[in-house]
């Protein structure tokens, strides 16, 4: 197939392009570089083997950008003017929960009113199939643990995780209307990790808000020590837990994706995760013991909004994509610290 990938140049969409092209498929990335770098992209080629990823620097609110993709995108069939991709994957989007909170207008506006002029244009050109980045946080504090896509969503508690809720609603709404559209939520847990070759990984601006990278500036020594967010939450040794999830994993659940839409499934959701809880304490303790470095930490108060537990049954998946989760902690551990050790300052 041949994928429009937005937001292709990010943490997900780049080690997702790899996937894509190992499994034979073909890409055309859109992304303004407003949190990612063109230097990914090029080495996304080179891990591929290819001389370059095709891709534009551009907003998915530009119109006339996606419009002008579209046309070159395009075959002739029968004297008519067809578009080539066969599906969108949607990752580009503003993610850093905190800053949402800070900056609402900006999040509602580049996340929401991105997805909708891409839809419109996705609509306009006849391609009606779309892989959306959606979050567990659409499950605000989960009902029921392990959390099944029958699990109702929840009260998200800040602007980033009401535009992946809405945005979710949108999408089936636009379904239902009009049953061409085949839309793939995919719920992912916490991606972590890096690919393999430490040639891209996770390179957040500023301090990071995420646990493993900031793990990882701990172990090269960018920062002194890692603040744990409360120890008195109701777990096994009272600090939160999460599914984490390599990111090649993940990678490959988008290529596994591709399936529901290749039998026309309409609306699918699927949890993208491991099912297997970890603590933080799990994850800093695996992290030194793999990969043979200290990491001083400090218990500090409980961060706002944060839940106690939150992990995925990725059973549907499964089932229903022949998708399961290859890579454990402590792969997810080595290939974390295998990026930042050998790009200390990101790209
Ligand atoms: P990322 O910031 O690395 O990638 C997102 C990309 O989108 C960036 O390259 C950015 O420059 C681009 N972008 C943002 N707004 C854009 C716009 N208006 N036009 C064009 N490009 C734009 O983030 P990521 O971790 O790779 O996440 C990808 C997607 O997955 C996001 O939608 C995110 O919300 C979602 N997601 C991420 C996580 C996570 O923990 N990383 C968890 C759940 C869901
Ligand atoms: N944590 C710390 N110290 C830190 C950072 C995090 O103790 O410096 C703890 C948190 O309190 C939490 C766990 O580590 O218990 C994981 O925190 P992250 O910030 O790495 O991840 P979250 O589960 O809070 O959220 C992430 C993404 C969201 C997404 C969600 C579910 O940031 O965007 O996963 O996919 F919605």
């Amino acid at each position: 197939m041949h994928i429009l990938v937005t937001g292709g140049a990010g943490f997900i969409g780049s080690h997702t392009l790899i996937e894509l092209y190992k499994a034979g498929h073909t890409a055309f990335v859109i992304d303004n570089l407003s949190n990612s770098n063109r230097e990914a992209l090029r080495r996304v080629a080179e891990i591929i083997g290819i001389p370059e990823i095709p891709f534009v620097q551009a907003d998915i609110r530009d119109r006339e950008a996606l419009e002008k993709i579209f046309a070159q995108n395009s075959k002739i069939v029968n004297g008519q003017i067809v578009n080539n991709f066969d599906a969108c994957i949607h990752f580009a989007g503003l993610k850093a929960v905190g800053e949402s909170v800070e900056k609402p207008l900006e999040y509602y506006e580049n996340n929401m009113n991105g997805t909708f002029v891409l839809l419109d244009v996705m609509r306009k050109h006849n391609c009606k199939n779309i892989i959306f980045s959606s979050s567990a946080t659409v499950y605000g504090d989960p009902a029921i643990i392990p959390i099944t896509e029958e699990c109702p969503k929840g009260q998200c508690t800040n602007p980033y995780g009401q535009t992946k809720s809405m945005l979710e609603q949108v999408m089936t709404d636009l379904q239902k209307a009009d049953p061409e559209w085949n839309v793939v939520l995919l719920r992912y847990f916490n991606p972590i990790g890096a690919h393999a070759s430490g040639r891209i990984g996770e390179n957040p601006n500023g301090i990071p808000n995420n646990l493993m990278p900031y793990i990882t500036q701990v172990a090269v020594g960018k920062r002194e020590r890692l603040g744990v967010f409360g120890n008195d939450y109701p777990t096994q040794d009272g600090t939160g837990v999460r599914d984490y999830i390599h990111v090649v994993d993940l990678a490959a659940a988008h290529v596994a994706a591709l399936q529901a839409i290749e039998r026309r499934a309409g609306l699918a959701i699927y949890n993208i995760g491991t099912g297997h809880g970890y603590s933080v304490l799990d994850v800093v303790n695996t992290f030194m013991r793999v990969n043979g470095v200290n990491i001083p930490y400090q218990i500090m108060p409980r961060r706002a909004g944060d839940i106690a537990t939150c992990y995925c049954n990725p059973a549907k998946a499964e089932r229903e994509l022949g998708w399961k989760a290859q890579f454990g902690l402590d792969e997810m551990c080595r290939d974390a610290w295998n990026w930042q050790k050998n790009n200390p300052e990101g790209y």
